[in-house]
């Protein structure tokens, strides 16, 4: 079986990725860290991630197995990889990886932006997770200063937005719902409730 997860940034996709792949023993990929490991490199070679050529240099350079969960978590390599995630040889050099993750014999979940349309069209089940702005910025908020990091409310707002917008309007695979995803809303949920209506809607659709 594979499942594509997609929606914006602190939807709760993530979480909901990791819970369906125990439950139904899937592997996962989480797709975010290969552009946040992307803009990382870039900003460590003292590139500017808007350059499209050092941004696609280090997507093909780019090694799965090393990337670092410290370095890519933090609120600049969001940022950026909001940016490189722009370019389209960015994306043409990053797709090969994930649609053989994809393709493996025994099914794969991934999450991210364009798992159901781009990545993964053919996905047996498709959920497109979302929240309210205000829902999704005071959860990103909590996950920022629980690792540390300061930040107010009013800044994370004003970023999620940004985010959005740029993820939204850039011209090759922007974040939008497969016509035949599932929306699943979880501005009124917890954790708990959102992976078990997630759960439902893989067993109702297999
Ligand atoms: O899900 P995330 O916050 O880790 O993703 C970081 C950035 O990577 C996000 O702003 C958009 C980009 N991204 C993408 O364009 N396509 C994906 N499939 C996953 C992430």
């Amino acid at each position: 079986m594979l499942i594509a997860v997609d929606g914006p940034l602190a939807s709760g996709k993530g979480t909901i990725a990791r819970a369906l792949a125990a439950r139904f023993g899937l592997p996962h990929l989480d797709t975010g860290t290969l552009y946040r490991a992307v803009a990382v490199a870039v900003l460590e070679a003292g590139e500017d991630p808007v350059d499209a050529a050092a941004a696609e240099a280090a997507a093909l350079a780019l090694d799965p197995a090393k990337i670092e969960e410290a370095k890519i978590r933090t609120a600049g390599a969001g940022a950026a990889a909001s940016i490189v995630s722009a370019h389209p040889r960015v994306r043409a050099a990053l797709k090969s990886v994930q649609q053989t993750f994809a393709r493996q014999p025994g099914g794969a979940i991934l999450d991210g932006r364009d798992i159901g349309t781009v990545i993964a069209p053919d996905a047996d089940v498709k959920l497109f997770v979302t929240a309210s702005a205000d829902v999704r910025a005071s959860r990103r908020w909590s996950e920022l200063v629980g690792r540390g990091e300061t930040v107010s409310l009013d800044q994370v707002k004003s970023q999620l937005a940004e985010r959005d917008g740029r993820d939204a309007s850039r011209l090759d695979a922007p974040l939008m719902k497969a016509e035949d995803a599932f929306e699943l809303d979880t501005s009124d949920m917890d954790e708990g409730e959102a992976i078990r209506a997630a759960i439902a809607i893989v067993e109702a659709a297999r």
